[in-house]
Order: C-alpha cells, then structure tokens, then sequence
C-alpha cells in the first residue's frame, strides 16, 4: 500500500532581510507539521526557500558593490543557516534564481501568452519599491501606499498584464464550494470579501530599464517578470523538478503563510493555476503575526540588543521550538518576551515533563537497580485510556493545525500521569508491596515514553535524549503504533546524564550605574547630575512611521497618530496640532520614546512619545531621513 502523500510549503522569505522570529514562527510551523504527519504515516514533502528577484535586491546589491547573484548567493545561505540551527528538517529548499524555478516561469509565461491570458497595454500607476507593488489612484491614502503609507513612484509604461478579473468569478464559486481552502475561517471571509469587488487585471512585467534584475519576458527582451509573478510559481516549479528521490503531489495540501500575504496567495495564485490549467492549492493557512514589543523591552533592560531568534543560542533551538508553538494560537497575534518563554520553560517542560521522569528514573534506579520493572498494568488503570485518548487528540488537532493545542493535551497528559504517580506512593509501597510499585513505576514511565514520542515532532533532541534516558530507543522515525500503551520498556536499562530539561532562568541585567560616564572638570555638577551610559541606553528611541493621523476631539492641540515601529502598530497622542496638519504627519518617519509607560491624554492612549525641537514658536519634528521604522536610535 503507498503511503498517502503530503506536499507543504513556507513563503519563500525575502533574501534581503536578515531571518528574524517571524521566518522562524512559519519555517518551524511547517516543521513541526511535517515531523507529525510523518509520525502519522504519510509521505511528506516539505518546501521551503528564498525570494530573490526584484527592485529591493538589485538596489541592495549595487549599494553593496555586489552583482545581485553575488549578493543572493551570500544572503540565502543565512537562511540555510538558520533552519539547520532550528533543526528543520525540508525535503527541499528552492531559490527562484535557480534554473529550475526560471524554466517553469518562462514557460507557464509563454502558455498564458499564447493562449492569450497576458496582454500589453500603456499603464499609469504609482510604485511602491517596499511592498514591490504598483497601486492605483484610489487605492492611495493621501498620496501614499495603502498598506505601509510610504512614499510611492508615479509611473507611466507600456507593461504586460495577466487576465486575472476573467477568473474572478470561477476563484469565488471554488472558495464557496471548497470553505476550507483558506484558513482560519476568519480569513476566508476576508479573501471572499476581497472578491465581491471587481478584481483587476494584474501587472506583471517590468521595463528592463527600470530594472534588470528579474526573469526575462521570454516574447520580449526589453522586460522583465513581476518578482510576485515568478516566486508564486515556485510551488509548482519544485514539483517539476524535485530533489532525486523525492516526489511530491500536486496540489500543495498547505501553503503556510503570514497574514500580510494572503491576497497574493489567495487571490493572485489560484487565478495564475487556474489559468494554466493547473489545480489551486487544497489548503492555504494565515497565521498571525508575533509582535515585538516585549521584546524590545527586554533589550533595553539588558543593555544589549537581544533579538527573539537569540533565544535559540541561549535556551538552545528545542526549546524555542517549544514556546514558539506552545504560545501562539495558529491564526492568533501572540507578544514575545523573554519572561514568558523562561515561564513557559519552567512550567511545561522542567517543573511538569523532566520533573515525573526524573522523580521515577530515580526510584527505579534506587529500589530496581536501574531495570525497569514489569509493567503489565491492571485494568482499572487510568493511564493506558488517558494515553489512548490523547493520542486520539493530538492527531485530531494536528489535522485542524491546532499546534498549541496538540501540545497543551499532551502536557494534560504528563500532568495526570504526575498525579497518579503521586497517588501510588511508590517510595512508601515498595516496602510492602513491591510488585505494586513497581507497576506505579513502570506505568508513569511508560506515560512519560508515550509523551516524548508525541512530542518528538515538537522537541526532536530534548525527546530523543529523554527517550534514551527511559530506556526505549532513540533516534529513529517513530510511528503511529509507538504511541499505543506497551510493555515494550520492561527489562531495560536506564542511562543515565544531566537533567533533560532543568529549569531555566532570564540572565540578570547588569546593575544600573555599573558604567559611569567620564567626569567633566565642571564642578558644578555632581555625579547625580549625570546620567549613566546605562540609564541613557533604558530610553529606547526607535524610528516610527506615521500611518493615520487625526484631531482629539475638543481640544486645538493634540493630534491622534497611529503609527508603525517595526511590524507592531501603535497609538500615539502628540501636541503638534498647532505646528502639523494631519495630512502633513501622514507618511512622515519620526522618532519616538518607545518604552514610556502608556498614559491617557484626554481619554485617549498614548504609547509612546514623539520627539521635536521647539524652537519659539515653531516646532519641528525630529526625524531620522527615511529609514525603516522600527529601527533603534543610537
Ligand atoms: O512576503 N510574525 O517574504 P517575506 C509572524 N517573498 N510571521 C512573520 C512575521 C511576524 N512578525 N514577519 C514575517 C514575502 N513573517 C515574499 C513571499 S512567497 C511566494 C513570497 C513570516 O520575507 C510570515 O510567514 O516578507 C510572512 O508571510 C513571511 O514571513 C513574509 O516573508
Ligand atoms: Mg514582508
């Protein structure tokens, strides 16, 4: 019998950026994911990759004084690095420069040209390099680009389009007949929301002369492809031309994906399948986004800057796997900080999982000489129904992409199996009955076998380590009846090592005033007058870009901003409506006091505080050039 087959896959990230929890939040979901439907039987086929065309690599690359495939080649591995860090395990990792990729764009461009899908027309339009997309009068929000209210390009080109509004109709009767296919439910009332109103046609070359550093136009050397165009059909060009011996299915049975790209996956792609004949993917999942508030907080309290991904270099790469799943509801923004993934540590897996298995491998070593006793366990045991049922429901959840979930009824699990454990009072019963603790013994330890295994997809070292040290066999696939209750541990010998999960602790801050700045010979300031360099370094000043702006009712002087620093929003209140029109704010990148307690002015939430130079009567904000928001001021 073959074994059912599953094909999954990841964005493929950028190349420019550096890889960042977000990336690691998706490329481990998708891990996580494979490693349990392997578990399950199934024949896995994993993607990930990078996205390397476009304005924003060429332009890198030329400020770099690097050809842009120099410049991919040396990015792209930094994503290499970091999944082998993460222990992710793909089937395939795609670059859409690689002639593979290449080939497939240029035919499925020529196909859809000679079937006459792809049209040229003159074009008026306004570009935005950061979101490499083009948007139209209306779609401006007071001159700027809708989604990140950055500055946009007014353009006028012949280009190419694709006939994406002929399969408008066709994309919205398959998403009502198929309510699965975007996920959460959420979300697909928000891509069939998008469809109620007339799609466009969609632009999808580039004039050479603007920029070169694309997949050629294969009827016309004078452009190139639309970088969303040519990266969209990387999932299907790596089935084309898979790594040897692997063969994954079409379609992808998941695309996993943040929310911040699901028209591009939800609308774009299945109209570009469809019109090449192909199938649309069966499910597309959007998760939420992992803000990074907390986080920065926890930087500047350290006095250094402590990225999320950093987490895995202190607390090792299982760990972080663990309370990145554990901690966000898939489809859920979720906040990270230091203090919750050390909580989540200490709670879960030292004070609950490593603290049943080490008080049993104890006992079994003190009063059984390290053999695991016999294990027939009697019928009215609860542990062996538990272990059933929980299996039953960590496949369930897997199968609704309830990661969280799955972990939380395994964790359930390990808890009752403590309390049973505690029950038995094996340490007392020994001397009476040693028959009866060894069974207390060894059913809690064949609770703590079960476990592991199910939490190997989540934990691949840390359940393989705890495996060996109970005895049963490590580094293997483990399969769907390894989770069954067994006898399979009796007669084994336990090994023996460190704690598999000790309790974990946030490394102190240095004590403020550690380093004193250089005394001035002015001696009418005293030491207290000064400010030491690690006071200075706690005002976290970060530059922010100003969304949406408008008046606080009843009042001349105040101005409501929402702005972006980084990928979190916030809501700021600033006194700057006698010197700035909201229009004139909207657009503008400022700086702002990033960790200033929230206060209410005039009933109104401020987060945060901008920063301005009075001079009179004029006031004039401070800002940084245009840079990226959420960048920190030093
Ligand atoms: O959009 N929280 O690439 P990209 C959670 N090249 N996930 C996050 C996140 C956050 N704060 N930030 C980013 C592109 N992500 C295109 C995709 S696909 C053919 C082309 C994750 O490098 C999330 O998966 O901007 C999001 O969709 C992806 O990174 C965007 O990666
Ligand atoms: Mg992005």
């Amino acid at each position: 019998m073959s074994k059912q087959r599953l094909y999954l896959t990841t964005p493929l990230y950028y190349v420019n950026d550096e890889p960042h929890i977000g990336h690691a939040y998706t490329t481990l979901l998708a891990d996580v994911m494979a490693r349990y439907h392997r578990l399950f039987g199934r024949d896995v086929h994993f993607l990930t990759g990078t996205d390397e065309h476009g304005q924003k690599v060429q332009d890198a690359a030329k400020k770099l004084g690097r050809s842009p495939q120099e410049h991919c080649d040396i990015t792209a591995q930094r994503f290499v690095n970091v999944w082998d860090k993460l222990n992710v395990e793909y089937d395939d990792f795609i670059r859409t420069t690689e002639p593979r990729h290449e080939k497939v764009v240029v035919e499925i461009l020529q196909q859809l040209y000679d079937e006459g899908e792809i049209y040229k027309e003159d074009y008026e339009g306004y570009y935005s390099v950061t979101e490499e997309r083009f948007f139209t009068e209306k779609d401006l929000v007071d001159g700027k680009d809708p989604i990140g209210g950055r500055p946009v390009e007014k353009i006028k080109e012949s280009n190419y389009f694709f006939r994406m509004s002929k399969h408008q109709q066709w994309l919205l009767e398959f998403y009502e007949s198929h309510p699965d296919a975007v996920l959460p439910e959420f979300r697909m009332n928000e891509v069939k929301g998008f469809l109620q109103q007339p799609l466009g046609d969609l632009c999808i070359s580039r004039p050479k002369s603007r920029l070169s550093w694309g997949i050629p136009i294969p009827w016309d050397e004078d452009y190139v492809t639309y970088v969303w165009f040519d990266a969209l059909l990387n999932y299907y060009a790596a089935t084309v031309s898979p790594p040897e011996g692997s063969s994954p299915a079409w379609p992808a049975d998941y695309h996993l994906i943040g929310k911040d790209i699901l028209t591009t996956h939800a609308v774009y792609w299945p109209t570009m399948l469809h019109a090449a004949g192909l199938e649309p993917p069966r499910h597309i999942l959007a998760h939420g986004w992992w803000l990074s508030k907390d986080a920065e907080k926890m930087s500047k309290s350290r006095g250094n800057v402590v990225k999320p991904l950093d987490m895995a270099d202190i607390y090792g790469p299982d760990l972080f796997r663990y309370v990145l799943m554990r901690d966000m509801v898939v489809g859920q923004d979720a906040n990270f900080s230091e203090e919750m993934f050390v909580k989540r540590i200490n709670s879960d897996l030292a004070n609950d999982l490593g603290n049943l298995a080490s008080r049993i491998t104890k006992l079994i070593d003190k009063f059984f000489d390290g053999v695991v006793p016999e294990a027939d366990a009697l019928p009215e045991d609860e542990l062996p129904q538990l272990a059933e049922r929980t299996a039953h429901i960590v496949f369930q959840k897997v199968e609704g992409i309830q990661i969280h979930a799955a972990i939380e009824e395994t964790l359930q699990f390990v808890r009752a199996a403590n309390r049973i454990f505690t029950e038995g009072e094996p340490w007392k019963t020994v001397k009476q009955d040693r028959e009866a603790a060894g069974r207390t013994l060894s059913t809690a330890l064949e609770a703590v076998r079960i476990a592991a295994v199910l939490l190997q997809p989540v934990l691949p070292n840390k359940a393989n380590e705890l495996l060996e040290r109970i005895g049963a066999d490590a580094d293997i696939q483990y399969s769907w009846d390894d989770t069954k209750w067994g006898t399979s541990l009796e007669g084994r010998k336990l090994t023996h090592g460190d704690a598999v999960f000790p309790r974990v602790e946030k490394p102190k801050p240095p004590k403020a005033g550690e380093t004193k700045p250089a005394k001035k010979d002015d001696e009418q300031k005293t030491e207290d007058d000064y400010l030491s360099f690690d006071q200075f370094k706690q005002v976290d000043l970060r530059s922010a870009k100003v969304l949406h702006a408008e008046p606080v009712p009843k009042t001349d002087k105040l101005l409501r901003l929402e702005i972006e620093v980084g990928e979190e929003k916030r809501q700021l209140v600033a006194g700057v409506a006698q010197h700035y029109a909201p229009e004139e704010m909207i657009g503008r990148t400022i700086v702002i006091v990033a960790n200033l307690q929230p206060a209410k002015i005039r009933g109104v939430e401020s987060q945060g505080m901008l920063l301005a130079v009075r001079d009179g009567d004029s006031l004039n904000l401070l800002t940084p050039g245009d840079v990226k928001s959420g960048l920190r001021v030093s």
